[in-house]
């Protein structure tokens, strides 16, 4: 029988849902229906005259279609980036490049809009996410790194820092146009000329972004986007010609891309997959933390590789902390990704949607308890609801593995030593999250914890300025800040 304490919850979570529809217009962004490679400058086919399609993972319909890139065209766009690189990208004096990098902020700035509607269509994630965070972050990369395209001797007192040559960059799809502006814009203000992969499910915003690169006059073949899936991405790892290989992705792909390049003087970067512990004591403010928690796993449809995805609660909070948790998922609205109410969008693909669901029957069959919210969900596309297990063993698959998707763990804990051991001992070490009163606690546990970043009553904050990176299976090297200069340049 449902209590009044249910049904008062029951009226706020319905009015909560019953939020008019406020979609985003579609008409601010134009799709074309086909998009060809981007070397040295211009667009063109790619050599096999083949196309894949990009769909709209909240309809599954087809929104485009783009060129996929084989070996010959990997090829092409290599030869391009290293021809610019020697006649004119590192002769160019570094104030002058800086110029450019500063050109491309300023052009994704005055285009956000359109580059945030198209990200979420062809992606899924929330129109107030793409408008929020992943655009104007992409473009505050390029500003930020345009900044240091002349004061390289700043970063590296003492020394001269000289640029490599070509980078081949691969991201994936849960931050298109953000991953890109991570790779390209530290890659350009070094000194280096750029081929970039994006993934197959997300190729549209990075074509919008070499629209940009065209019309802010770049020299032709400093930046070249191909489009395609792994045999691309494999093709150019292998290339010969490549100095410097960036990749975001699967820990699986990262491993075979570490195997490919054994043996050759590329250097590498590896941003991998992660399970972030999320660590509640019980002196912690708990509304605000339920609320980090929330936004540390659900946000993005859980598709962050530091997304908190393993909750670690003291005991005493536990069932605070749970009850809490269990109602601000209820008032959660998953749905169509182009409404400004929108908190949870899309899955990316079919293909993660079946991964996250493999998860949770493991989970069920392992007997962890479930619960996900009541909410209904669209008729079409890829959607799931907010999901969290409790009572979960610390060895559980769905407590090691990545899942990526809006799926916590949580389990409890008793002193700081028995957090750190359970926060630790997970294959991964990308991201960690603390929620405590006490200021010696924090420094006591970032000290401790395994990760490349650890967020302290917040979680997933991002700036240009600072560095973001993993340990153990989350791969090496950093990314952001002055860090991020290093893995493009030599001494
Ligand atoms: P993936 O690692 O296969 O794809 C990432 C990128 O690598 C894509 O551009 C893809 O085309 C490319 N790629 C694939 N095979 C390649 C190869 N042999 N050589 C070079 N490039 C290759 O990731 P996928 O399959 O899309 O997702 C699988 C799982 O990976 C997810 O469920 C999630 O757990 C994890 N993942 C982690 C990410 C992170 O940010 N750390 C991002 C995306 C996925
Ligand atoms: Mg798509």
């Amino acid at each position: 029988m449902a209590t009044k304490r249910d049904n008062t919850l029951k009226l706020k979570f319905d009015s909560a849902r019953k939020l008019s529809p406020a979609p985003e217009s579609r008409s601010s962004a134009t799709i074309r229906p086909r998009y060809d490679l981007f070397i040295n400058g211009k667009f063109e086919p790619s050599s096999g005259k083949k196309y894949f399609d990009t769909i709209n993972p909240a309809t599954g319909e087809k929104l485009s279609e783009a060129a996929e890139a084989n070996a010959a065209d990997v090829d092409k766009a290599v030869k391009a980036a290293r021809n610019a690189y020697e006649k004119c990208w590192k002769k160019m004096p570094a104030k002058e490049r800086g110029k450019y990098v500063f050109r491309i902020a300023r052009m994704v700035q005055e285009r956000a809009r359109e580059f945030a509607i198209v990200e979420t269509m062809d992606g899924g994630k929330p129109i107030r996410e793409s408008r929020d965070f992943d655009i104007p972050t992409a473009a505050n990369h390029f500003f930020y790194y345009a900044g240091w395209a002349d004061k390289l001797e700043y970063a590296f007192p003492n020394r001269t820092a000289k640029s490599l040559g070509v980078a081949g960059q691969i991201i994936p799809w849960n931050f298109p146009l953000l991953m890109a502006s991570w790779k390209i814009a530290p890659a350009l203000a070094t000194g280096n000329t750029v081929v970039l992969k994006p993934a197959e499910t997300t190729p549209l915003t990075a074509m919008l972004l070499a629209e940009v690169i065209q019309e802010a006059d770049l020299p032709p073949g400093v930046v070249n986007i191909i489009t395609g899936g792994g045999s691309t991405g494999a093709a150019l790892v292998n290339h010969p010609d490549i100095n410097k290989i960036a990749f975001t992705g699967s820990t699986e792909v990262g491993k075979i891309i570490q195997r490919a390049i054994a043996g050759t003087s590329k250097k590498i970067t590896l941003e991998l997959g992660g399970k972030a512990p999320n660590i509640i004591f019980d002196d912690a403010p708990i509304d605000q933390a339920v609320e980090g928690v929330v936004n540390g796993i659900f946000f993005n449809q859980g598709h962050v590789c530091c997304a908190g995805s393993r909750l670690y609660v003291q005991e005493s909070v536990m069932n605070d902390v749970v009850r809490k948790l269990r109602d601000r998922i209820e008032t959660l609205i998953v749905g169509d990704p182009m409404d400004k109410n929108t908190d949870i969008g899309a899955i990316n693909s079919k293909q993660q949607l079946d991964k996250i669901n493999k998860y949770i029957k493991i989970g069920l069959g392992e007997g962890y308890d479930m619960y996900q919210s009541s909410c209904v969900l669209p008729d079409r596309g890829f959607f799931l609801r907010p999901t969290i297990f409790t009572n979960v063993a610390q060895s559980s698959r769905i407590a090691q593995e990545e899942i990526f998707g809006p799926v916590l763990t949580i389990q409890s804990f008793r002193t700081d030593e028995e957090a750190i051991e359970k926060a630790n001992n997970n294959p991964y070490g990308l991201s960690a999250g603390v929620w405590t009163d006490k200021g010696s606690k924090i420094f006591n546990m970032t000290a401790k914890l395994r990760a490349g970043v650890v967020w302290a009553n917040t979680f997933n904050k991002f700036d240009p300025a600072s560095p973001f990176g993993g340990y153990k299976e989350s791969g090496y090297g950093r990314e952001g800040g002055l860090h991020g200069l290093q893995p493009y340049v030599t001494f």
